[in-house]
């Protein structure tokens, strides 16, 4: 396993971890416990795992009694939330981009304006002489020159750190039934059920809800949709040779309906919510976080005001926002919370992993 020099915030989760280790009176609360209990000594990569397995539900701050005033001053959801940011900001590719918009909301809103601005400037200096539906106001040639890199550097950004992720927490050869775990851990998000009554205690202590986790599929499945949606579109395009506008009742308008009306209802759920929660149980990193969950939830209400808009004069400067949402949503994944997702998934591989290795599984 890889060591990598010990960040203040590493080492303030693993006091908390190891005080929790000798304590284990939250056990079954999450993935978290079962994988400390099961080692005496955390080196830096053992820490980036159990941070990235955390699904800063809350349960184990409520229930502990070693919370402040205590001496021990534990406070586990806070402590592996700076943990996993701080990794997060060390896995970045490129470096200089590293936590730019996971804490600021500020350069995620600049981002934004900058992205609007040239989508309404495209759409005004550079309109097609002919063309149909939004090919009308901005040709297809234009969008996938624009669009096409926009989104494969994040994806390789992304996998440039999920490497250096998995090279940290000694992360060996994957069998499918390690993806397959993972993949039902994360489509369940059982992790953030917490410990008492099977629900999260994030929005207050005495209030035990999974309206959270139901807000993270709604958003999760939202996007997954939105996403088939535009793969559809671009089969269409390419395959079919049948080119947008497409009708309600084609692939592209029966995902990217309901995926956009999920996104927008989750993300404003996720936001608001995170406005009622105790800030000082999670990362210092507030504004960014919203700013990340408005953004989301801004490319689905924007998508789908488009769509309504249909046939109107409104369609240009919508085409424009709803764009420039999108664009700033891609451009910024890496270096935001966004990146949560690929971190995450990698840990629950990890996990899966080690779970079969100990008991001797080969299953493939
Ligand atoms: C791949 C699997 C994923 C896992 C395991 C996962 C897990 C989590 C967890 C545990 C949280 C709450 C804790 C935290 O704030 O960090 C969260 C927050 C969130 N996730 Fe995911 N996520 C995944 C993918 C996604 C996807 C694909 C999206 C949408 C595109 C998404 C959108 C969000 C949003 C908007 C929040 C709220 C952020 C906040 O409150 O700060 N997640 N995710
Ligand atoms: S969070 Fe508190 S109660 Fe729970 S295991 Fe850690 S020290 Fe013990
Ligand atoms: S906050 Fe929730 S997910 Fe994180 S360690 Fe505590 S019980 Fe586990």
């Amino acid at each position: 396993m890889l060591d990598n020099p010990s960040t203040t915030a590493t080492a303030e989760a693993r006091r908390q971890i190891e005080i929790c280790n000798a304590c284990r009176y939250c056990e079954g609360y999450c993935a978290v416990f079962p994988a400390m209990t099961r080692q005496r000594a955390f080196a830096d990569g053992d820490m980036t795992q159990l941070a990235n397995l955390c699904h800063n539900c809350r349960g184990c701050y409520y229930a502990c009694q070693y919370t402040e005033p205590h001496e021990f001053a534990v406070n586990l959801p806070a402590a592996l939330a700076e943990a996993r940011q701080d990794s997060w900001d060390r896995f970045a590719w490129p470096g200089v981009f590293a936590g730019m918009f996971q804490r600021r909301a500020g350069a995620m809103i600049a981002v934004l304006i900058a992205a609007i601005a040239l989508l309404f400037g495209m759409a005004l200096w550079l309109q097609p002489e002919s063309g149909e539906g939004f090919y009308a106001y901005l040709s297809h040639g234009i969008m996938v020159a624009l669009f096409t890199p926009a989104f494969l550097f994040p994806v390789l950004a992304l996998a440039i750190g999920v490497r250096r992720y998995w090279n940290e927490v000694g992360g060996e050869p994957v069998h499918f039934a390690d993806l397959r775990q993972a993949g039902i851990d994360a489509a369940s998000l059982r992790n953030l059920s917490g410990g008492q009554a099977g629900a999260c205690n994030f929005e207050a202590e005495d209030r035990f809800t999974n309206a959270r986790k139901h807000a993270h599929q709604a958003v999760m499945w939202g996007f997954l949709l939105c996403f088939g949606s535009t793969t559809s579109a671009t089969i269409m395009h390419y395959f079919l040779d049948w080119s947008a506008p497409y009708g309600p009742l084609t692939p592209p308008k029966l995902l990217g309906v309901p995926g956009g009306i999920l996104m927008t209802i989750g993300a404003g759920y996720l936001a608001w919510v995170k406005t009622k929660a105790d800030p000082s149980l999670g990362a210092k990193a507030f504004g960014g976080e919203v700013a990340f969950t408005l953004l989301l939830g801004a490319v689905g209400a924007t998508g789908l005001a488009l769509y309504a808009a249909t046939g109107t004069g409104a369609v240009p400067a919508l085409l424009a926002i709803h764009l420039g949402c999108v664009l700033a949503f891609f451009l910024t994944t890496p270096y935001s919370k966004m990146a949560h997702g690929a971190y995450r998934f990698a840990a629950l591989v990890r996990e899966a992993q080690i779970k079969r290795q100990s008991r001797g599984g080969t299953e493939s």
